[in-house]
């Protein structure tokens, strides 16, 4: 049976180089540091005198790498490619860059409608070597240009015929001077060096070579010449465009001695933090203030429930939120995947607000939540940690978190920079909505400033951590339970081993145990229980909420006990109790309960790291997964 949506590239990564080097070595490096994107296949074409040509394999670019070891290229002008599908076999014939007449292209994101045209086009006798949308589009361009038209006026006269979201880089041979970038609804970012020009989809594929950039919009065209760029619009008029300085650095994309992303970027964790914080604390009243959200300072008041969508790794932080904005502020969330907000005809309220996380700000169910939220006259928030993303630039308000570029797959400082937005967003909320008093913001502002130092103590754990990992490495089933805020961390948790160890874990309500999952704990089962303690706030009474989770957790962890599961327990230093009854424990440094899932999601990162890494798994790459899912 043909798959109806055929042979696609669901998340790619794009590279275009114009200059006066041989390409070959810059495509591979953009590549490589574009593989988060998608690491299925992957394709180079250069342009050599009159002619384009092209280098494709299946797999990783390491394989692409060797395949053109021993070849050298006198052109200066190239694209690249590397591919993540999701229907059909990932083979070298579907691997970008495709091919028509004079005209060779890469492709991200999906045309609806090839199937119309591939009718269409096999009735002219075209022919086709692939399953892909791609090389449809690429004989669509061909056959334009066939008609006498530029590049540019070929790509301008089909993209009205176009449905979908998509970015694309075409060559033609006859116009060896340039490659044209169009974008539409999928990133595309040209990069200006001297005597050089680029076309990518992420910026960390440029970054060692430029600083300067231009974001395509949608529906915009670059022209691009090793002297300079010219962006037009649809009708094909020339536009100004906005050159940006990129604030990023090249050796953070480096790993600086560590042996995966994933570690660094756990270790940069208290860092990252201390960035998000930084800026958003008021001087004089030294309590949380974020300047962005003046302009939304009336919807705030008087908000009546906070819709958040999100997915992934992004929607547990999102969880997290729900409990800090009913507690902190007493705003009724609601939190929702994606991929189900878009398709659930959401009845939003009057005086309701959409707040979308992400960090990348390209996740397309999310995105597709967002423009819901503006359809229905809803104000949208976002707390975000790619600049100029498609998120940051169509929500009314954007937060950005300062993690700094996020490269392993599976998400960690985007993680916690979240939750620490979402912390700082429900104490602005409270004091705006007249919840908090104004000490007791003060002493939640203080501390959220000591976060960062309680985050590197907890850092120092890793040693015992690893000790834990060695002894659960060949469990075949981990659970993960927590109660409360603790909850979404016992997912996060869950999820971080999946997605790398290839484990099977499951995160729960530590309540629901009871229901269900308690017929899965054996002597096998990995059972992880978040039991931190909160600390007392100085200026208010405990809640009743609070002080009796660690009774109810206990008995939940008895439960298991009782049934020979194996506890490892990520508790708070000095908790006598739970060390008792864990066949492991870690004490985390004492902290509120707002701050809590920040610290304890810490230890899960950690062990989820070092049993992938004892099974061997590519931590940074693992199987079938990708950083940022653009399409549906
Ligand atoms: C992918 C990634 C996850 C991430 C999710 C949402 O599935 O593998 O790590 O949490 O997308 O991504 P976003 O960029 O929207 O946070």
């Amino acid at each position: 049976m043909i798959d109806p949506l055929g042979e696609r590239a669901l998340m790619c990564g794009i590279i275009g180089y114009n200059g006066s080097e041989d390409p070959k070595g810059i495509l591979l490096d953009g590549l490589k540091k574009l593989e988060y994107r998608g690491y299925d296949s992957a394709g180079i074409a250069i342009q050599e005198k009159d002619q384009v040509v092209v280098f494709r394999s299946e797999g990783k670019i390491n394989k692409l790498e060797s395949k053109l070891s021993s070849k050298h290229f006198a052109g200066s002008l190239g694209i690249g490619h590397t591919r993540w599908a999701t229907h059909g076999a990932p083979t070298e014939n579907n691997a970008h860059p495709h091919q028509a007449g004079t005209i060779t292209l890469v492709h991200n994101g999906i045309i609806e409608n090839y199937l119309d045209h591939k009718l269409n086009l096999e009735k002219s006798e075209n022919t086709f070597k692939s399953d892909t949308d791609t090389e449809v589009l690429a004989h669509l361009i061909n056959q334009a240009a066939a008609s006498g038209l530029s590049l540019k006026e070929a790509c301008l006269s089909i993209i009205p015929k176009l449905k979908g979201s998509y970015a694309f880089v075409a060559l033609n041979d006859r116009q060896p001077d340039q490659m044209i970038g169009v974008a539409n609804g999928a990133p595309l970012i040209v990069g200006i060096g001297k005597g050089e020009t680029y076309l990518t989809s992420d910026v960390q594929a440029i970054l060692n070579r430029t600083n300067k950039v231009i974001y395509l919009k949608d529906g915009q065209i670059a022209v691009c010449k090793k002297d300079g760029v010219e962006i037009y619009n649809t009708k094909g008029i020339q536009i100004k465009p906005e050159i940006k300085t990129l604030h990023w650095t090249a050796d953070q994309m480096e790993k600086a001695g560590y042996r995966h992303y994933m570690l660094k970027e756990i270790h940069e964790q208290s860092q990252a933090i201390a960035n998000t914080i930084s800026g958003n604390i008021d001087p004089v009243t030294e309590t949380i203030r974020i300047a962005e959200l003046k302009k939304l300072q009336n919807t705030l008041k008087n908000v009546s429930r906070i819709s958040i969508v999100a997915c992934g790794t992004a929607r547990h932080a999102g969880l997290v939120g729900k409990y800090y904005f009913e507690k902190l502020a007493r705003v009724s969330t609601d939190v929702d995947f994606g991929s189900e907000f878009r398709y659930r005809e959401p009845v939003l309220e009057k005086n309701s607000l959409t707040l979308l996380i992400s960090q990348s700000g390209e996740t397309a169910d999310t995105l597709a939540g967002l423009r819901e939220s503006k359809a229905q006259g809803v104000p949208t928030l976002s707390i975000c940690n790619v600049r100029e993303s498609t998120l940051a630039r169509e929500s009314d308000v954007v937060l950005y978190t300062n993690a700094g570029p996020e490269i392993g797959v599976a998400s960690t400082k985007a993680f916690t920079t979240q939750l620490t937005f979402l912390y700082m967003l429900a104490v602005e909320l409270g004091q705006i909505r007249g919840i908090l008093s104004k000490e007791y913001a003060k002493e939640l502002s203080n501390d959220l400033m000591h976060l960062p130092l309680l985050v590197d103590n907890t850092l120092k754990l890793e040693g015992e951590i690893e000790k834990i990992a060695q002894s659960f490495q060949d469990n075949p089933f981990f659970f993960y339970m927590g109660r409360d805020n603790q909850y979404p961390i016992a997912l996060e948790g869950a999820l971080k081993l999946k997605e790398i160890s290839y484990a099977h874990a499951e995160g729960y309500p530590a309540g629901e145990l009871k229901h269900g999952p308690i017929a899965l704990i054996d002597k096998q089962a990995a059972v992880i229980v978040l039991a931190t303690q909160n600390s007392a706030p100085k200026t208010l009474k405990v809640s009743v909420n609070e002080t009796l989770m660690g009774e109810k957790i206990l008995s939940n962890l008895q439960q298991v006990k009782a049934r020979g599961g194996q506890i490892f327990t990520v508790g708070t230093e000095g908790d006598h109790e739970f060390t008792k009854e864990s066949k492991y424990f870690i004490g985390l440094p004492k902290t509120s309960w707002a701050l809590n899932p920040i610290l304890s999601t810490i230890p899960l990162q950690l062990l989820a790291y070092h049993i992938a890494s004892l099974r061997g798994t590519d931590v940074d790459k693992p199987r079938n997964l990708a950083k940022s899912v653009t399409v549906e």
